[in-house]
């Protein structure tokens, strides 16, 4: 039991508590002999939750009792949610009743985060207490997750009997959200931060400027907005775009609007912090001062393959996505504009970080600038990237004398670094473990699985970015590397969903993004990392997302999605495919084809030939919620035995050697990139065991393009055949044709094995997209005839 502190609150012992005492005595010693269940609908999962029996019931006469001080405006927002989904609100007062009662209160719980809280609920009463106001917030949305979903009567909402007591695992729980590709309004940012608080969020990463937009009013700057906070179109579709809307657009939000959204986050607990990205991603600062690029007399590069809109005169905002290499020029202009910036930013938000961007630099005008050039030998800077270090470093003491720190993507890490800097990992573990290992804290965004605008479904009907991240790959993911030792641990601070908005293209779609796969990062940042179980989860996402409909709030079925598998047969010599829902409500039916019979499904379907439209349908409730079709093209190499010398990355694994022979051709790009092996920097050799000699007529390797992502071609493709899987000969070189990613041979060459060599493009070379990076090499099917 709980000791009621007196010295740190103002508690006043009364019948109130005494009350409560008795009765949370009475349902700890109910809960003594009931299961403890995991399965209850809050999420994230609270550390212990013990269910009693029975509900106290919410109706129009309970009365919100405040024991605790500075408790109003939670109770405030507690009857907003109330008269928003129930119509209703309570009175709130701060004398004591003794019966039907929601009490607010404070009790000291010594956890090292803030926002510890526990809540027992009987049938008198529902006491809740934080270890301080963010505790009791956060006690308030637990309560929330336990009101009715539906079928309540009017006016009397019953909730279980239950006690918990929780706490957070992490200090920093963070969502992103990008303004500048898609403006959102203050409304909208508004809503955002409340779905974070919903959810136990603490921090905002307000990414308010980049290439495509500056969103925020820089007073002494004001073309920044007027000029560099429009575009006079936008690309449609994924890039490089079927063509451009023509449509001028843009937003940006006032130093007052600022404020309010700032204040609006305090009163949720979370903090914003703001991005200002430099020196790369700042085209839309070059539009609006030119003299802060190397060469200001130059005019934008417009990308070949994407169409425009407009003047293609001087500094142009883009109106295509992508990385641009006209970036901010270390010049005594460009730092004197940035600390008039930082002067105002830090006015404005309260925040003791800033996070100053620092990803993704082409260093192309930095090579051709001779004052750049000048300047590294005057600072005796290696190289370019040095001198990007001198960049961050001097925005970085001008942050540290106005007394914040600076949060910068990974890539900071090619310079020295103050030891303060707070490194915010995207790129995966690596790069997090190097910043850890030398002392800086980490905040956790590796892009699979936490960058939310990938897709989640594989059955998008609508433009998401390339990448496939389902809900399932974000509830399993572990923000602490094992490689670190305890005091490496101790740097990282958590983990971020981040949210960038190509394709967000309204709210709608920026809520279809985030649910419900926000609720599945949630738990990873607060829940104890041994309660957290997808299985468990699994049963309380429908309840999450009953209440997302009943909050009109767009979210993503992919949960219910039929996610097929093609694996291979026993005898190899077919493919086997599986169909799968994470939801086990309802049963599936398949069909050869989409207008043959129904079948039900009982267990994987076997295919054996080419087939098209292979088709599977989810019913849960009588009602059609998912569907799949897939083609199957079938070749000697379809179904067999497959070896890769180099494993693919772990952000674009497929499924293993076998998707390349699994008679499932990627043909929806980038977005159906589970049926891609990504390697990064790393070449393709592929053995295929035919299981038999066989003549071979020809072969083709199914690979993929898309420069702007630094995926690229391969310099050459090669085949060779053996008889004994060892010694391989008779090497011919496959030649790509056309666009359709392939490269084919035709030759009667009788083999048992045949060896696929794909030569990666490796460091992407000088005026390419990624340049300086290694490549990636994107394979898909290979086909023998
Ligand atoms: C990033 O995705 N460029 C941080």
């Amino acid at each position: 039991m709980k000791i009621l502190s007196q010295t740190s609150f103002k508690l006043k012992i009364n019948l109130n508590i005494l009350c409560t005492l008795l009765c949370s005595m009475v349902l700890i010693l109910i809960s003594c002999t009931s299961k403890s269940q995991t399965n209850f609908n809050v999420v994230p999962a609270p550390v212990e939750l013990k269910i009693g029996n029975g509900y106290f019931k919410i109706d129009k006469e309970t009365r919100i009792v405040l024991e605790g001080v500075n408790l109003e405006k939670i109770a405030g927002l507690f009857n907003n949610y109330l008269e928003e989904n129930y119509g209703f609100n309570l009175r709130v007062s701060k004398s004591p009743v003794n019966k039907n009662a929601i009490i607010l209160n404070y009790e000291r719980m010594n956890y090292p985060l803030p926002g510890a809280y526990s809540i027992e609920i009987n049938d008198k009463q529902v006491y809740i207490a934080g270890d301080n106001e963010t505790g009791v917030f956060y006690g308030i949305q637990t309560l929330i997750q336990l009101l009715p979903t539906k079928n309540a009567k009017k006016y009397s909402l019953p909730i279980p009997q239950l006690s918990i007591s929780d706490h957070p695992r992490f200090k920093y729980r963070g969502m992103h959200l990008d303004v500048s590709r898609h403006f959102f309004s203050v409304e909208q940012v508004k809503k955002y931060i409340d779905h974070l608080a919903t959810f136990k969020f603490n921090t905002f990463h307000w990414h308010l400027t980049d290439d495509q937009g500056w969103r925020i009013e820089i007073k002494k700057y004001p073309k920044l907005t007027s000029v560099g906070g429009f575009r006079n179109g936008t690309i449609i579709g994924a890039y490089p775009g079927t063509g451009n809307d023509s449509i001028r657009y843009g937003g940006f939000y006032t130093q007052q609007q600022i404020k309010e959204v700032v204040k609006y986050a305090a009163d949720r607990y979370i903090t914003i912090i703001p991005e200002i990205d430099i020196p790369g991603h700042s085209s839309a600062a070059i539009a609006a001062y030119p003299q802060l690029s190397c060469f200001p007399a130059e005019t934008s590069q417009i990308p070949a393959n994407t169409a425009w809109a407009g003047s293609r005169e001087g500094k142009q905002v883009p109106q295509s996505w992508g990385v641009f290499e006209d970036v901010l020029c270390p010049s005594e202009f460009t730092f004197k504009f940035l600390e008039d910036v930082m002067n105002e930013l830090v006015q404005l938000f309260p925040s003791k970080y800033i996070h100053i961007g620092g990803d993704e630099c082409p260093k192309e005008s930095w090579k051709r600038s001779a004052f750049c050039q000048q300047l590294m030998k005057d600072k005796k800077l290696k190289d370019e990237n040095g001198l990007q270090s001198y960049f961050i470093q001097r925005i970085e003491k001008y942050l540290n004398k106005h007394n914040k720190k600076i949060i910068g993507w990974d890539e900071i890490l090619d310079g020295e670094l103050a030891p303060n800097t707070t490194v915010m990992s995207w790129h995966g573990e690596q790069e997090c473990i190097v910043a850890a290992k030398q002392g800086h804290d980490v905040i956790m965004t590796p892009e699979n699985p936490l960058y939310l605008n990938h897709a989640q479904s594989k059955h998008e009907d609508s433009v998401t970015q390339g990448g496939f991240n389902p809900i399932e790959n974000v509830y399993n993911y572990e923000p602490v590397p094992k490689e670190l030792t305890l005091k490496e641990v101790s740097h990282i601070l958590g983990a971020q969903g981040n949210m960038w908005s190509e394709h967000l293209l309204n709210e709608k779609k920026l809520e279809y993004m985030l649910f419900p796969r926000i609720a599945a990062l949630s738990e990873v940042l607060w829940s104890p990392k041994e309660k957290r179980s997808w299985e468990d989860f699994k049963k309380r996402l429908p309840v999450i997302l009953e209440r997302l409909d009943q909050q009109k709030i767009n979210y993503s079925h992919a949960y219910y999605d039929l996610i097929g598998a093609a694996l291979p047969t026993e005898t190899n010599d077919g493919i086997l495919w599986k169909i799968e829902s994470n939801n086990k409500d309802g049963a599936i039916k398949w069909s050869y084809s989409s207008n043959s019979a129904m079948h039900d499904y009982h267990e994987a379907i076997t295919v054996q030939g080419s087939a098209k439209g292979v088709s599977a349908i989810y019913i849960v409730n009588d009602k059609v919620v998912a569907r799949v079709s897939q083609d199957f093209y079938f070749n000697k190499a379809t179904g067999k035995k497959i070896t890769l010398s180099n494993q693919p990355s772990s952000n674009y694994p497929g499924d293993g050697a076998f998707t390349l022979v699994n008679g499932i051709q990627n043909e929806k790009g980038l977005a159906w990139s589970s049926e891609f092996l990504g390697f990064s920097g790393k070449d393709v050799e592929a053995v295929i065991d035919l299981g038999k000699t066989e003549i071979t007529t020809g072969i083709k390797l199914h690979a993929f393009e898309q420069q702007a992502s630094w995926i690229y071609f391969p310099l050459f493709v090669n085949a060779s055949f053996s008889e004994d899987g060892i010694n391989f000969s008779d090497q011919i070189e496959l030649k790509r044709t056309g666009n359709i990613y392939s490269a084919v041979i035709i030759k009667e060459t009788a083999a048992r094995y045949i060896k696929v060599f794909a030569k990666n493009t490796g460091i992407i070379s000088i005026g390419n997209p990624g340049s300086g990076n290694p490549a990636w090499l994107f394979v898909d099917e290979i086909e023998v005839q």
